[in-house]
């Protein structure tokens, strides 16, 4: 079960240079995008009316795609608009289309219904695409439920184990107390991490031997939209008052959109402030924290095989499970929600 009413990430926006009708399935839903000539975005379900070929692998005829099985024509509204050898065009001759928009590098769907769908809850990536900021976009795909991905997201004491050659370095980030907050939408989280031996993927970037003070600062909304504030500064040099001091500082983000009920889209961008004029500084970047999610993705995926396996298994519940437990609630109150309008109408 998904949440239908919010936006989800669909694709990076280059995804759809590269491929002119892209088909991704989206909350179980199989859908094509593409772009129209002025560039707004277009989706719509990857199924041809007529005998449910997919449309993806159709043919653009300016802002229009053509069925090339049997020659359907559909306008970006999902009329069929021409059928070849025939005048009339019967009005149930559509396919459904979604709302998209483009927005800072990422085109966004609203899966439910298009007219409740309001552009201004699209949530906010600034740094993806602002010049003080660089990043290469990351994607992977998860053979797992994406609530455990979520899960891994909101308890980052994993950064002292699945990464220990990556991103965490040593046991300080599990043990450092995290600070969680819920609100309406999702969770926020805030934990230090003081006086800790430099990161693997950081020491590049910073000067010989010195311990570091560390802190990661995020928020993760409904349906799994993970924004963060991070960086490292020499140890004592005013982490904990919040002051930013010849810090190596990071916008990331994390979004992840259900492909099914097994399998997860996972976008990723870990953008940088330093060294913005050195690609070679944001390309090591991306290459360690791709390391980094290559070590999640065969955590999570080993959890989701042991779960299905053993499914009757209970789990227990530590306190490092607090905003996890959080975020589940909250999934769980919008898709009731969602679920008694649905029976409403
Ligand atoms: S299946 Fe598309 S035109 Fe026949
Ligand atoms: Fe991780």
């Amino acid at each position: 079960m998904f949440l239908q009413n919010c936006w989800y990430v669909a694709a990076w926006e280059h995804e759809l240079k590269e491929t002119p009708l892209l088909a991704r399935t989206i909350i179980g839903q199989p859908v094509v995008l593409y772009k129209a000539a002025n560039g707004t975005p277009v989706a719509m379900a990857d199924r041809c009316c007529h005998r449910l070929a997919p449309l993806s692998r159709g043919r653009l005829e300016g802002d229009n795609v053509r069925c090339m099985y049997h020659g359907l024509l559909y306008a970006p509204d999902g009329a069929c608009i021409e059928i070849p050898g025939q005048k009339a065009i019967p009005r149930i001759a559509r396919v459904k289309t979604f709302a998209v928009a483009a927005r800072n590098k990422l085109i966004w769907i609203w899966m439910g219904d298009a007219v409740s769908a309001d552009r201004s809850l699209i949530p906010d990536t600034y740094a993806l695409d602002h010049p003080d900021w660089r990043y290469r976009p990351g994607y992977v795909r998860f053979g797992a439920d994406y609530r455990y991905i979520l899960d891994n997201l909101l308890d980052f004491s994993h950064l002292s184990y699945v990464h220990a050659a990556t991103l965490g370095g040593s046991d300080l980030i599990a043990k450092a107390k995290a600070e969680v907050e819920p609100f309406e939408d999702g969770v926020r989280i805030r934990r230090l991490t003081l006086n800790s031996p430099q990161p693997p993927f950081a020491k590049p970037f910073l000067a010989d031997g010195t311990n570091v003070d560390r802190w990661h600062h995020y928020e993760i909304r409904v349906p799994g939209i993970m924004s963060m504030d991070s960086g490292i500064q020499a140890t004592g040099t005013g982490v904990p008052e919040g002051v930013r001091n010849n810090a190596l500082e990071f916008r990331a983000y994390n979004l992840v959109t259900p492909e099914t009920e097994r399998t997860s889209h996972y976008f990723f961008a870990l953008a940088h402030n330093f060294a913005i004029d050195d690609p070679s500084t944001t390309e090591k970047l991306h290459a360690e924290v791709s390391k980094a999610f290559a070590e999640d993705e065969a955590m999570i995926e080993a959890q989701q095989r042991a779960i299905d396996e053993t499914p009757d298994l209970q789990m227990v519940v530590i306190p490092a499970d607090t905003a996890l437990v959080q975020m589940r609630r909250i999934l769980e109150a919008k898709l009731a929600r969602e679920r008694s309008t649905a029976d409403a109408v």
